[in-house]
């Protein structure tokens, strides 16, 4: 596996020498400190394509500014050794001056999916998010790129950015990737106490109980956020930011549930701000 740390016009050379093997391209990127959520997007970029490109990179523009920027979990050395591990082909580790210039002023900013949910209590964030990615598909050039579907707003604004400025990337969803007992896989989860962590199951425990009420045969909106809700209340450690139920697709506002919908939740747990979502209805469209 080869590791470029830095220079980008570095790594614009070595995808073009893996691209000359011939075969198709998939790029993962991520923020590293790696979990299986994140491997089980490297496996499927290994299992469909010739080349997998992993980048690694705390991206300061997506983090507010008293957000956990600072004391995200980092751990370059066991990422790498994991990546190897999986058959990735190249990973790219850059500093934050290394895709930033000091006087960088160029953005990308998506108007209408990244707006609530995420967009509404983080704002800024999805512009972070959007313009590093694309920063990084116009670097790797990949024909296809991996997102899970925890972070489901995101997923969906990247669809969002791909399809309007036309960037030739096929953008692949992957399921959410969860601890026996419930609790999806993020970095943050590591921030949680014990106790903390024992409270952050409400979360799933929250979204079974929804889908169980919808596959019961409700379709009023209104009734399934309510039911998630009366599963989080009463535990002072647990704060809700939002809980909604969107449109799979547009994630406009929904009162009945007549197509795809999404439920989706944020709940700090202590300090730690934590994400969760369920699909009600056929699939991730
Ligand atoms: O999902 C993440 O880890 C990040 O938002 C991403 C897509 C790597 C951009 O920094």
């Amino acid at each position: 596996m080869l590791r470029i740390d830095g220079n980008v016009e570095k790594l614009r050379r070595a995808v073009r020498g893996l691209r000359q093997e011939g075969g198709t391209v998939g790029f993962v990127p991520t923020m590293g400190y790696l979990h299986e959520g994140h491997l089980s997007l490297v496996r499927k970029s290994v299992s469909e394509n010739q080349t997998t490109v992993v980048s690694i990179f705390v991206n300061p523009l997506q983090f507010g500014p008293n957000e956990d920027y600072e004391a995200y979990p980092r751990d370059l050395e066991k990422d790498c050794m994991l990546l190897e591990k999986e058959g990735v082909d190249l990973v790219y580790c850059p500093k934050p001056e290394d895709l930033y210039h000091p006087d960088h002023s160029t953005y990308v900013v998506e108007e209408g999916v990244s707006r609530d949910l995420c967009g509404a209590s983080r704002p800024g964030h999805f512009r972070g998010v959007c313009t590093v990615v694309l920063k990084l598909f116009h670097l790797v050039e990949p024909d296809r790129a991996y997102f899970g579907e925890k972070d489901y707003q995101q997923l969906q604004v990247i669809r969002r950015m791909v399809r309007d400025l036309n960037v030739p990337v096929e953008i692949r969803g992957c399921p959410i990737v969860r601890e026996q007992d419930g609790l999806a896989l993020s970095s943050r989860n590591v921030y949680l106490s014990p106790p903390e962590r024992a409270s952050a199951l409400a979360l799933s425990r929250s979204l079974k109980k929804a889908k169980a009420l919808y596959d019961s045969g409700e379709r009023d909106a209104a009734k399934i956020a309510g039911c998630v809700r009366e599963e989080l209340k009463g535990d002072p450690s647990l704060y809700v930011e939002y809980v909604e139920v969107k449109d799979a697709s547009e994630l406009s506002a929904l009162k009945t549930i007549e197509r795809p919908a999404v439920l989706a939740l944020a709940v700090r747990v202590g300090k730690t701000r934590l994400i969760d979502n369920v699909i009600l209805g056929e699939g991730n469209p």
